[in-house]
């Protein structure tokens, strides 16, 4: 008995490197489930190829993993991403390697819909304007302030229709906005089905009131929206951004800005990130801008700390339970 129980204290736990701050409650899955777990800070590729060189899952946040640090990783069976984009992993590299990818599915959507409502209302309404005049005393000059807009009518189109861009599109119907979506790889049946209309990229950019792009970043979506798409668009349009930076052409973003061909823009994300602090962009009224944390509500930073843990819970411990749709290269691991 002695023994048995004295091997099963040392049998080794499998080792999990959490890179990047998650939610305590991520935590608490792995802990549970009797994962050995600790956090990178110093992502240095030299530290990183030392303290990654043990561990058989990774959860990673937004820091780049390259294929010359994940050679240094023998043991590793699985990354999973607290979130669902994944352009900061060479997917290559890990099915080279029968290396799993995990995302978390099913907790962003809400919270970054939710964001893009903010920013269309934020620069339709002029909130910030009519808040200012009221503190300033200027009650009654209220004639002054800019025309500000509804969306109620409007022509909202949405560019991905995935989980987030039909997130956006319930919320937009709510507001009896008429929603179109362009998107080549969903059917018109499923468009037609949650009410919204399809239309062309086109067709699209030249009717649009309000703009949302929800696509992944890729060779084919760079620069999706540049010169030729901003001088399609109404002197009204509103665009906002929160996929990813690169999607939007930032040079002519703030050329239609600054010479007003739109009416204004919000954006999560940035060519780069950080973004230099003399980006041009930050200088205009007519933009509203965050630190790429369309995500990061505190419901859903909790979701997807708990999502990416049990990902690498299930992965190893209970395959059954897995999420296969949080799987991103299954085919090739033949789970
Ligand atoms: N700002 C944030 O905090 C944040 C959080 C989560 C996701 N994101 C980003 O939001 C984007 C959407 O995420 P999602 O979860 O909805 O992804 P998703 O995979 O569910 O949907 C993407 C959709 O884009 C469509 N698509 C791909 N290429 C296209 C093209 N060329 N033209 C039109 N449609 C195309 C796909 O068919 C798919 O329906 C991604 O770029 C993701 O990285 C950002």
């Amino acid at each position: 008995m002695i023994l048995i129980s004295s091997f099963n204290n040392y049998k080794k736990l499998m080792k999990i490197a959490i890179m990047g701050e998650i939610h305590p409650d991520g935590w608490e899955v792995l802990k549970k489930s009797n994962f050995e777990c600790f956090e990178i800070k110093n992502f240095e590729a030299n530290n990183l190829k030392e303290e990654l060189s043990q561990v058989e899952g990774i959860i990673l946040r937004t820091a780049n993993l390259e294929g010359n640090i994940l050679d240094h990783c023998k043991n590793l069976k699985i990354i999973s991403r607290h979130g669902v984009g994944y352009d900061n992993i060479d997917i290559n590299y890990l099915n080279k390697n029968n290396i799993a990818l995990g995302i978390t599915s099913t907790s962003n959507a809400v919270s970054v819909a939710e964001h893009v409502l903010t920013c269309f209302l934020y620069l339709t309404k002029n909130i910030h304007l009519s808040d200012k005049f009221t503190r300033d005393g200027k009650f009654n000059d209220k004639g002054d302030l800019p025309n500000f807009f509804e969306l109620f009518r409007k022509n909202v189109v949405i560019f991905g229709f995935g989980r987030i861009g039909k997130a956006v599109a319930k919320r937009c119907l709510g507001f009896d906005s008429n929603v179109y979506v362009f998107d080549p790889f969903v059917s018109e049946k499923i468009i037609k089905e949650l009410g919204c209309a399809p239309i062309d990229k086109i067709d699209g950019l030249k009717i649009a009131d309000y703009i949302s792009l929800h696509l992944p970043l890729n060779t084919k979506t760079k620069n999706f929206i540049s010169k030729k798409e901003f001088s399609l668009m109404k002197k009204t349009t509103i665009i906002v951004n929160t996929a990813r930076g690169g999607i939007i052409d930032e040079n002519y973003l703030y050329k239609a800005l600054i010479e007003n061909k739109i009416l204004g823009a919000g954006l999560d994300v940035f060519n780069k990130e950080p973004p230099d602090k003399v980006n041009p962009l930050f200088k205009l009224s007519n933009v509203i801008l965050s630190p790429h944390n369309a995500a990061l509500t505190l419901e859903c930073r909790k979701r997807m700390a708990v999502e990416s843990a049990e990902n690498i819970k299930f992965f190893f411990k209970d395959k059954n339970k897995l999420n296969l749709n949080n799987i991103v290269n299954k085919l090739e691991l033949e789970i």
